[in-house]
């Protein structure tokens, strides 16, 4: 099992605990990890340069790419963030920022419609399935079929103030979905949200008319996917 656990955060504390403890039960053979902002691009420019002349002329490529490569190598990608006034952190915003082009709107790598995503959160005492889901959607949108969340109230503010019984909570949960995740990561499929959102971006990419970036439809047809290839199959 390969796991790429992108911290929306440097410290190691409730969030890294999550993410953790979810490491141990999925016994990640090898694993990836990149701490945010520390191991991440600058703020997005917004120069368009990865829409309109490839990823690679972002003036931020050296950082970006390396987790790009990470993700596409992993079996299971993690994305965590503490909960900070109910987003997710703006490093892990930022570097969401940098794989728009990702988008399955745009140029998605194949190999995501094969992974499974799991987001990790923790927050003081609101509620944090809205983050969760926020980091989630970006996964989605790339073509990640399966998405689980680790969402935790912590009642406290780090983790030196973790009571016990969170601690137990925290074991519990992420065995759990481990679980699921492993059992997911053994049988990949995508499902009909997935394949229905790949048809319209592939009508969309086929057209003359509203395939408006050149590069995105060159990436389509040279994967093959305006014809009959299909990036969650064995073709
Ligand atoms: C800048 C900032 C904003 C925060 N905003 C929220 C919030 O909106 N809701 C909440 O319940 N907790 C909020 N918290 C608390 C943390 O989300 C919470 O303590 C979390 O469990 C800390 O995880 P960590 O140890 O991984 O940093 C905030 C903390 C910080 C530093």
């Amino acid at each position: 099992m390969k796991v790429t656990i992108i911290h929306g955060q440097s410290h190691k504390g409730i969030t890294y605990t999550m993410s953790n403890t979810l490491l141990k039960y999925l016994e990640g053979e090898e694993v990836r990890e990149f701490f945010l902002p520390k191991d991440g691009p600058d703020f997005c420019y917004g120069c368009n340069n990865c829409f309109l002349k490839g990823e690679e002329k972002c003036p931020s490529a050296d950082k970006v790419q390396p987790i790009v490569r990470a993700m596409e190598w992993a079996d299971v990608i993690i994305l965590d963030s503490p909960c900070y006034v109910m987003e997710m952190s703006g490093a892990l915003k930022n570097l969401m920022d940098h794989l728009a082009y990702r988008w399955i709107t745009h140029r998605p790598h194949g190999a995501m419609f094969k992974k499974v995503g799991i987001t990790v959160c923790s927050s003081a005492g609101a509620p944090n399935r809205g983050v969760l889901k926020s980091m989630g959607r970006q996964l989605k949108w790339m073509g990640v079929p399966k998405v689980y969340h680790f969402g935790l109230m912590s009642n406290a503010m780090g983790v030196s103030d973790l009571k016990a019984v969170k601690l137990a909570e925290i074991e519990k949960r992420a065995k759990r979905i481990s679980i699921r995740a492993k059992s997911r990561v053994a049988h990949p499929h995508v499902g009909i949200q997935g394949i229905a959102m790949f048809n319209i971006f592939k009508g969309m990419q086929s057209s003359e008319k509203s395939a408006w970036n050149p590069k995105d439809k060159d990436w389509w047809v040279s994967q093959g996917w305006t014809q009959k290839v299909r990036p969650w199959k064995s073709n």
